[in-house]
């Protein structure tokens, strides 16, 4: 299959599934494609028009068809079972794919007009390339600075959308070293065709290696250490406590993945988006007990900052009990 120059490497744990599911597909598409097609051409040659057999020259009604239970029922129940074989093997492989696993090794995607930009959490920063290491799942934590864009790495099998406001994850193990073409495959303006870039899939140890080097520029610092960094400039601490209680704003101390009770009844779970909101849009989702005084940051942090400041409240651990009871 490698040699027909239209299909693509397959690099990751998922593309053996993957097109397995094709294949499948394609094979019965072509099946019932040449079985019609093969029908129709028997049909005509074995009814076509002879003289002296019909029509005869004063036209007769046409014989009255019973049609046929068993032959109804046949052709109803087998393309519904195959159909169902179709739902089922396709859902299972996407409920895969759209399941990062826990221990995946995490890094932030920004998709702008036209470039990707990547920071891995340990720190490092990278543009149109992404550096992976084989045999360790890979989690994506991606949103758009501007337009709708999409992530696709064809020889991983793996498309996803990245969406301004919003946060979309993606997944992928790579299974061989090598280089591999990123696209983006959502048409996003008048450069679509060259927001491109290649993923590097390394050998652990030199993907360690490489981890550990500095960016251009000699950067490499971890993205909560970034976060606190847009923490302390934006003068969040001033309303935010990070380790016990604070007065003017809620504690920041092991909030995430936590339930926040609502000024306006209910509660909200404190994932990345409800975090993301509360920076950009504070009053959307007012905490229970707080007075609705805090100002959007919208447009004052970028989407990798708003990134950078989640991983930072992650990063913080739970105030002692007595502090936050
Ligand atoms: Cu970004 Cu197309």
């Amino acid at each position: 299959m490698k040699r027909l120059a239209f299909f693509p490497d397959a690099a990751s744990t998922m593309a053996g599934q993957v097109d397995a599911l094709f294949f499948f597909l394609l094979g019965v598409t072509a099946f019932f494609s040449l079985l019609i097609a093969g029908l129709i051409v028997a049909f005509m040659v074995r009814f076509r028009r002879r003289p002296g057999v019909w029509p005869t020259e004063k036209s007769e009604p046409t014989e009255s068809l019973e049609g046929s239970f068993f032959l109804e029922t046949f052709w109803s129940v087998v393309p519904f079972g195959i159909t169902l074989v179709a739902f089922f093997w396709g859902a299972s492989i996407y409920a895969a794919l759209s399941l990062p696993p826990e221990d995946a090794l995490q890094v932030n995607v920004v998709g702008k007009q036209w470039m990707w930009k990547f920071q891995h959490l340990e720190g490092r920063q990278e543009i149109n390339e992404l550096h992976i290491p084989i045999g360790r799942p890979v989690r994506l934590n991606m949103t758009s600075e501007d337009v709708i864009h999409s992530f696709f790495v064809p020889a991983f099998r793996t498309k996803m959308d990245v969406v301004p406001g919003r946060y979309t994850a993606s997944w992928f193990e790579a299974t061989k070293p090598g280089e591999y073409s990123l696209y983006c495959t959502e048409y996003c303006g008048t450069l679509h065709s060259g927001m491109i870039g290649r993923v590097v899939a390394l050998e652990p140890a030199e993907f360690e290696a490489w981890l550990a080097g500095a960016d251009v520029g000699g950067g490499n610092v971890p993205v909560a250490a970034r976060g606190e960094r847009v923490y302390q400039a934006q003068g969040c601490p001033t309303c935010h406590e990070t380790r016990g209680d604070s007065a003017r704003g809620p504690s920041l101390a092991g909030l995430a993945g936590t339930s926040v009770p609502l000024a306006s009844g209910g509660t909200v779970a404190a994932d990345d988006t409800y975090l993301r909101e509360s920076i950009v849009s504070p009053q959307a989702k007012l905490v229970a007990g707080y007075p609705p005084i805090m100002p959007t940051y919208q447009g004052l942090v970028s989407e990798e900052e708003l990134m950078q400041l989640i991983a930072y409240i992650k990063s913080l651990a739970p105030a002692r009990a007595a502090e936050r009871r």
